[in-house]
């Protein structure tokens, strides 16, 4: 039985509190803070700290002032609330607190609100290295301290706005079999470009010197952080829309292929071209192949047109 002193714990898979709150569907939560236990603390702590060497290396100017403008505890898991406090009186973003998968539309309509939806379990400490699933260090370590600078902030939102056109783009179209094809292909080439930019993207480093991480999947892995920007066995080229669009990708292991951004005035930029594509049709017959779009996925962008109609 579960006491007070030995909480059930938000362990990734293995927490009641979130299979509760997914079987009732109750997909927006609050964070039971009471919950962490230790174990869950311990892996915050090893995980923070043996990134920190590696930020100082590797990531983004803007990454770094966004750790200090938060001023995360590296010593345990941290309340969305505390980083909320920080967070929104520099971009207006918020953390919101999730109990699982968001469907694309939905995930993309927070951003355009700025909130950003946060996965409130940690990883296993037996499993600190590889995980499928996002936790809240991925979360509020990788993608939150970029959330608190203005330009990157700007280009999220208007990502988010970028997905409330395809959905509205997609209702015109009369033929439902070609309304659900037409919005898959536009959908790969969103999350394409998310996943190139905001999940893995790199940065010229300050004075046009040098590659830096700003991708959240690259700022949260200890080892990825390092062979994204050292290893010879990967591929960096300086971003290219029509590129981005059409490459496919797979999530299970180090990326092979990245794509380098100037700035995030640049990547704001590019926001506003990926939708000048999608009204002209240059997004309906991206590649096919990953990622394919669940079902759940495309259902999330044909209601929020039908409701936006
Ligand atoms: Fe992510």
């Amino acid at each position: 039985m579960a006491t007070a002193t030995a909480p059930a714990g938000l362990t990734t898979t293995k927490a009641p509190f979130i299979e509760q709150a997914q079987a009732k569907g109750e997909l927006y939560i609050t964070q039971p803070y009471e919950l962490y236990n230790e174990d869950n603390h311990e892996a915050w702590r090893r995980l923070y700290d043996r990134m920190v060497p590696r930020w100082e290396k590797y990531a983004n100017p803007h990454f770094l002032k966004g750790l200090e403008n938060l001023s995360l505890d590296a010593t345990k898991v941290p309340r969305l609330a505390d980083v909320n406090k920080f967070m929104a009186p520099l971009t207006g973003f918020r953390a919101k607190a999730v109990s699982g998968y968001v469907p694309a539309y939905l995930f993309f309509d927070c951003l355009r609100n700025r909130e950003f939806p946060t996965t409130i379990t940690i990883r296993d400490r037996a499993t600190l290295d590889y995980l499928p699933e996002p936790d809240i260090f991925h979360d509020i370590a990788g993608h939150v301290p970029m959330h608190t600078d203005k330009a990157f902030a700007e280009a999220l939102v208007r990502f988010g706005e970028c997905a409330r056109t395809a959905a509205e783009l997609v209702t015109g179209i009369q033929d439902d079999k070609e309304r659900v094809r037409r919005l898959i292909s536009i959908q790969k080439a969103l999350a394409r470009f998310f996943w190139f930019t905001i999940e893995f993207g790199l940065m010229r480093g300050p004075g046009g010197k040098g590659i830096k991480a700003y991708g959240s999947g690259l700022l949260s892995s200890f080892g990825e952080i390092e062979h994204c920007i050292e290893s010879p066995l990967v591929q960096r080229y300086p971003v290219q829309l029509e590129w981005v669009v059409n490459q496919y990708f797979e999530i299970d292991h180090y990326q092979p292929l990245l794509f380098i951004v100037d700035s995030f005035d640049h990547l704001f930029h590019l926001v506003g071209e990926l939708e000048q594509w999608m009204k002209e049709g240059k997004l309906d017959n991206v590649s096919p192949g990953e990622p394919e779009m669940s079902e759940t996925d495309v259902q999330s962008f044909l209601e929020a047109g039908v409701k936006g109609a």
